[in-house]
């Protein structure tokens, strides 16, 4: 990698130049123009926008500095998002460091349809308890709590590591909606009190050979992998989740890109109705959503 042609470039060098440089240097890896402009706009406190309006402004030196340490972390494989502590999601930014996954963007499609199921149980006249499994960084839960400051959320989380990310990124939230409850899974949580739960669990099985490096190698193994073919937690949350939700309230999984017919399956299994399943981005059966309206 050109990595060290990238070092020798002097100051004195414009936004343009120094974005348009930096990506000869590295003609051979796979960083994007887009991640060099969001260093640039981090070492600079810019916008992308106004980097863009300023282009041949010349970069100072404290700002090249910081910049050139960006980089050298993007070309190691970091992801952008550890490198910047920062992911933008749906409406809202979310502070992350490798303690916690990375919010996805197909994640952000299960937000409006939660909102939208939530507005019917409001319309109805009852309250909204969301129970968010697995937070991570908060980015589901603390975005249904920000759109919806009447609802209550309970953010449920094991790992301590993660817990302090959730901490952080809920008190910048400022919500006062929500509330952290360390569990694993919903042992902790109490019967039959959620309208809706929704999780996002570790689903990638072992041995895979589908992660991308930087993912297997950054993300923490809790966030990613479950036993069983990847959907031992996922079947956990199940059959928790029929004890701790409401009657004909609503459950929301996350499933990997093969998993929604043993998702499917497993949920009829044990008693759930009405399961439907939503494409993400790609067409893929990302999200599997049931409704606990039967008995066994
Ligand atoms: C795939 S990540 C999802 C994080 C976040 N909800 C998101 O969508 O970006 C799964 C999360 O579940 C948590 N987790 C794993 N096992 C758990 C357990 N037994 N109980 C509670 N949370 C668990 C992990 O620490 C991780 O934060």
């Amino acid at each position: 990698m050109g990595l060290k042609n990238h070092l020798w470039i002097k100051m004195n060098i414009s936004y343009k130049s120094l974005i348009d440089e930096t990506m000869k240097s590295m003609n051979d890896s796979i960083i994007s123009k887009l991640e060099l402009e969001y260093c640039l706009a981090e070492s600079t406190h810019m916008s992308i926008n106004s980097l863009k309006l300023n282009s041949e402004t010349k970069i100072k030196s404290s700002q090249l500095k910081k910049f050139n340490m960006f980089v050298i972390q993007l070309a190691s494989g970091k992801p952008l998002a550890y490198i910047l502590n920062n992911q933008p999601f749906h409406n809202y930014s979310y502070y992350v460091d490798e303690r916690v996954l990375i919010p996805r963007q197909e994640t952000e499609i299960i937000i409006d349809e939660i909102i939208r199921q939530g507005d019917l149980i409001k319309k109805s006249g009852s309250s909204v308890s969301i129970i968010d499994a697995g937070s991570g960084s908060g980015c589901i839960g603390l975005t249904i709590a920000q759109e919806r400051p009447e609802w209550k959320i309970i953010l449920v989380e094991k790992s301590l590591a993660a817990i302090s990310v959730l901490s952080k990124n809920l008190i910048d939230s400022k919500c006062t909606n929500c509330e952290i409850l360390e569990s694993d899974w919903l042992e902790n949580c109490e019967h039959q009190s959620a309208d809706i739960i929704i999780s996002n669990p570790p689903y990638v099985k072992h041995d895979s050979k589908m992660l991308r490096k930087s993912v297997a190698f950054y993300e923490p193994d809790m966030a990613l992998y479950s036993h069983n073919n990847g959907l031992e937690d996922m079947k956990k949350i199940i059959i928790q989740s029929k004890e701790v939700l409401k009657q004909d309230g609503f459950l929301f999984l996350e499933n990997g890109y093969d998993q929604s017919g043993r998702v499917t399956r497993f949920l009829e299994k044990h008693y759930y109705g009405d399961i439907r399943v939503i494409l993400d981005y790609n067409q893929i059966r990302r999200f599997t959503v049931s409704r606990n309206n039967k008995n066994g």
